[in-house]
């Protein structure tokens, strides 16, 4: 079964075009990266939100010769290296960090304007401009900033606020797509989040999440109290478990350390909680699609609005 997926999406607008692999050399020691058409983007735990999108292969050494609107093509995944891992094998590193089991994919964003349009809250001070006005076909390519200089873009939904990991005052919601679902219906995603009643506002990570931000990834709240747990845990496995002493303070690269018998547990919501190894510490890197937006990275798994906990192992209140 394939594990971890981080499937780095490319979006363009014209079907004819495509981002050029160069092969790695043929004594490169890393495993082969693998190329997704549409049938492995559906069978992809990951990727599996994007199934219904047109999606090829990158084709090796195509020459492209289309202007694209998203970046200029070829594009260049930078930091992108074939290091020793500390279990002996090699594998990939984007940024410093093992990345495991990656595949590349071109996608078009047939869909790009099927969904509602996004209302920017301005009472909350936001304004919203599209990025690209001249191309009617690609109506989510946003850029919010705010009026007060100490406020931050936020997409909001139903439940929940979710920070982009923007180092720039101006935000780039790049991971914000309009993706028709396997029942036909247009939603709107930020990464694989499904959200609903979408509108972008501004404020603070410290009001809107209650804790600092991170390294320019966000916050990343320390769980401590059994309400939070309870938050955090919208599925309940870990409810009840007794919450043991934390000695970790999140930061660029960090470890989860909990006392003995007690494991990490990272909680977010995008992915099921992950529970923590002696060695897989947390970091925050940068978000392939772009180099203006950071994200939280555990078990080679994109998490978005982390939170962790030190949980006692088997030991539970009821
Ligand atoms: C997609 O690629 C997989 C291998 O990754 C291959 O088995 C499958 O036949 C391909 N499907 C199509 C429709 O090309
Ligand atoms: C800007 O936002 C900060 C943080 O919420 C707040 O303390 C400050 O008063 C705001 N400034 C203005 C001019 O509204
Ligand atoms: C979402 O928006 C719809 C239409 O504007 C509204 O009827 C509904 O109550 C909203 N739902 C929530 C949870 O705000
Ligand atoms: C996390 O802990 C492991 C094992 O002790 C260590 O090898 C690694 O360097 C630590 N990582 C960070 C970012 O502190
Ligand atoms: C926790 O419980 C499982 C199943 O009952 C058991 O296999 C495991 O050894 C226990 N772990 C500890 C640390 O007690």
């Amino acid at each position: 079964m394939k594990g971890a997926i981080f499937l780095f999406l490319v979006l363009i607008s014209f079907s004819d075009t495509c981002l050029v692999v160069r092969s790695p050399s043929p004594v490169c020691k890393c495993p082969p990266i693998g190329l997704f058409n549409q049938s492995d983007v559906e069978r992809n735990a990951g990727g599996y939100y994007l199934g219904n999108r047109p999606t090829w292969h990158p084709v090796v050494n195509r020459v492209v010769n289309n202007e694209n609107v998203f970046g200029t093509q070829p594009r260049n995944i930078g930091n992108l290296k074939c290091e020793l891992h500390t279990d002996g094998t090699y594998q990939w590193y984007f940024h410093g960090y093992p990345m495991f089991d990656m595949s590349l994919g071109c996608q078009e964003d047939t869909d790009s304007c099927s969904c509602p349009e996004i209302k920017g809250n301005s009472e909350s001070g936001v304004t919203l401009t599209e990025r690209f006005p001249d191309t009617p076909d690609q109506c989510y390519f946003y850029e919010g900033s705010c009026s007060n200089d100490s406020k931050e873009a936020f997409v909001y939904s139903k439940n929940e606020i979710i920070s982009t990991g923007t180092v720039t005052r101006e935000v780039r919601f790049e991971d914000l797509l309009c993706v028709k679902d396997y029942d036909n219906n247009f939603d709107w995603y930020f990464f694989n989040e499904k959200l609903e009643n979408v509108s972008i506002g501004c404020s603070t990570i410290k009001d809107a999440f209650g804790s600092d931000e991170v390294c320019a990834c966000g916050a990343f709240p320390i769980i401590t109290t059994v309400e939070q747990l309870e938050k955090y845990d919208k599925t309940n496995k870990y409810r009840g478990r007794i919450i043991g002493a934390n000695s970790w303070t999140p930061s660029c690269a960090f470890n989860v350390t909990c006392d003995d018998g007690y494991v990490g547990v990272v909680f977010s919501d995008s992915n099921e909680p992950v529970e923590l190894t002696i060695s897989s510490y947390i970091t925050c890197t940068y978000n392939p699609i772009t180099n203006y937006l950071r994200i939280w990275v555990v078990n080679s798994v994109r998490v978005l609005n982390p939170a962790a906990a030190c949980l006692k192992i088997n030991g539970s209140f009821n």
